[in-house]
């Protein structure tokens, strides 16, 4: 069902806001989103791991904004609690987690009351060289609800497996921010838990990529991020996107 309205309480459907999310979500009305796909920040010393990420360092945007380990299960609880309210209860949400603070999020998940229907595990590749333990080159992706009875799941594959095998995108020689969900992936989530119409949110976008998969899929969206560079970024990046660009 195509959703026509252009308005979300205080904010305009198909854009994206910079600033807190903490702060953001509270404006939105209860109930009233179909999807979240989120990559929230981890909490490790990301800048010292720049460079692991993106080989040519000078093209990655700056203020990538972190959370102190301490304060992570408090902040994702945070987050979590407002995810549940806005979620309608067909409702689903996928939270992207590394493994270092991966009990901060499960623990946050159980404690709001959502439902986890899947731990998937995203492989991706990594060329990194490590000397005395192996080389991380995989993510997980925690697959929750709010009722387990009326969620949505379109089942698009026959056999759809708990373990993906997706590459990284690299954007040689474009400017880029220090991490990006490929849109591949981001593409296969979409299409198993949301319609065409439905509206779809992340408050933590980064470079834009749930914002721009939505969009190529004709979903609606709505998304913030803090660092303005970033959002700045995002934005251009959804505007150069076309509707239904598969
Ligand atoms: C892991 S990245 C998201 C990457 C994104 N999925 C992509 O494909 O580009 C997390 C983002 O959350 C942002 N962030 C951190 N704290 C935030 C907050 N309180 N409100 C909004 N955004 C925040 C960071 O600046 C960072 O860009």
């Amino acid at each position: 069902m195509l959703l026509s309205m252009k308005k979300l309480g205080a904010f305009q459907i198909d854009e994206i806001y910079c600033g807190d999310a903490l702060q953001l979500m509270k404006a939105i009305p209860s109930k009233t989103i179909d999807l979240i796909i989120t990559d929230p920040p981890f909490a490790i010393q990301f800048k010292a791991k720049r460079n692991n990420y993106n080989r040519s360092y000078g093209n990655v945007l700056k203020g990538y904004k972190e959370i102190p380990k301490e304060q992570y299960y408090a902040f994702s609880l945070q987050w979590m609690k407002e995810a549940f309210r806005i979620l309608k209860t067909t409702g689903s949400m996928y939270v992207f987690s590394g493994w270092t603070n991966l009990k901060d999020i499960l623990n946050a998940l159980d404690d709001v009351g959502f439902i986890t229907i899947n731990h998937i595990i995203w492989k991706y590749q990594f060329g990194v060289f490590t000397k005395r333990k192996y080389v991380t080159s995989h993510y997980h992706i925690l697959f929750v609800v709010k009722d387990k009875k009326k969620y949505k799941f379109n089942k698009v594959e026959h056999y759809p497996e708990d373990v993906w095998i997706i590459n990284r995108e690299y954007w040689t020689g474009k400017l880029k921010t220090p991490t990006k969900l490929p849109l591949a992936l981001v593409k296969k989530i979409l299409l198993f838990s949301s319609d065409e119409g439905d509206l779809v949110f992340d408050p933590f976008l980064g470079s834009g990529t749930v914002a721009v998969a939505a969009k190529m899929l004709k979903r609606h969206f709505l998304g913030f991020e803090i660092v303005p560079e970033y959002c700045k970024f995002a934005k251009e990046r959804v505007h150069q996107t076309k509707a239904d660009s598969l």
